[in-house]
This record gives structure tokens, C-alpha cells and sequence, in this order.
């Protein structure tokens, strides 16, 4: 396994939508581990492929930081098919680093995707884990969460945001 960088905002990958995954071979497989590696490096919760250059719709959540025992998760072609309620939290993000926001997102979600062996899964999450699966499925599609704050938020973030992306460029 292997600690991959992780894109920064400034780089233009992040603002790509990610491919459908068609085929699960050893490239796929051999990313979702490298991210999970990466993820628990960097003491992040969830990370999606596009944040490490990979256009594959892929993303991994580790919830052991969230006290919970399990295994990570791997979902691969994730698409959102239930949302319920409003919940206001603090969320960040590995690429926009040093930047949180409070952000209201669905309370519960439900995400459909297939695992690494191929198989069909649909997954409830709420709190933490339903703001970690909105996010990852928004990076998927070339969102970040500094998007869904309002105008006036953003504007006053706006030099924080140029300072990352310059310190990336540097
Ligand atoms: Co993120």
C-alpha cells in the first residue's frame, strides 16, 4: 500500500467528474487500498479517488475515527437514492486544508454503489457518516463543500481559499 498525495484546492482535477467504473481489475483495487492507507495518514475520515488524481468513481470511509469498529468502507459507483432531514455540522475537507464550515446537509442518507468484489450495496448513513457519504459523492462529481456555502460566506473566504491554492502552486 501506498500514501498517495492528496490534491489540493487550486488543482483543476478536483473540479472533474469522475468515470463510472465498468471493470474491477487490479488498478482499482490496488487505488482503494492506496487510499485507505492515505486516508488514515492523513487522520481524515473518507477520501474520494478524485482527490488523488484517480477519475474512477470510487470513495473510502474509515470510520474508526468516528469510534466505530469496522472495516472500511469501499464503494465504487455511488449514487445518492434517499436523503431525510437537515443537520447543521462543521465539515472540512484533506484538499482545502486549514479551512472548516459550518454547513447544513440531509440528516440520513442512503447511497447504492457495488464493493470491491462487484456486489450490490446500499448503505444508511446519518450524522457524521451521511455528511462523509454526501461529501465523497460530491467529489465524485467535481463538488466541494465550499460550494454549498452561501455567496457572502464565500466571499469572505475567498483570500484563505487563493492562499491554499497558491501554496499548492508553489
Ligand atoms: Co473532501
Amino acid at each position: 500500500m501506498a500514501i498517495l498525495p492528496i490534491r489540493t484546492y487550486g488543482d483543476p482535477v478536483l473540479r472533474k467528474q469522475a468515470n463510472e467504473v465498468t471493470d474491477i481489475d487490479e488498478i482499482i483495487v490496488k487505488l482503494a487500498a492506496d487510499m485507505i492507507a492515505t486516508v488514515r495518514h492523513a487522520g481524515g475520515i473518507g477520501l474520494a479517488a478524485t482527490q488523488v488524481g484517480a477519475l474512477s468513481s470510487v470513495f473510502i470511509i474509515d470510520p474508526t475515527p468516528l469510534g466505530i469498529e469496522e472495516k472500511p468502507l469501499v464503494v465504487i459507483n455511488p449514487r445518492i437514492v434517499e436523503t431525510a432531514g437537515e443537520a447543521l455540522r462543521e465539515e472540512g475537507c484533506l484538499s482545502i486544508p486549514g479551512l472548516s464550515e459550518e454547513l447544513v446537509r440531509p440528516a440520513t442518507v442512503v447511497v447504492e454503489g457495488i464493493d470491491l468484489d462487484g456486489d450490490g450495496v446500499a448503505l444508511e448513513g446519518t450524522e457524521v457518516l451521511a455528511r462523509a457519504f454526501l461529501h465523497e459523492i460530491d467529489h465524485l462529481n467535481g463538488v466541494l463543500f465550499i460550494d454549498h456555502l452561501k455567496p457572502g460566506r464565500r466571499e469572505v473566504l475567498r483570500r484563505r481559499l487563493r492562499e491554499i491554492a497558491r501554496k499548492r502552486s508553489e
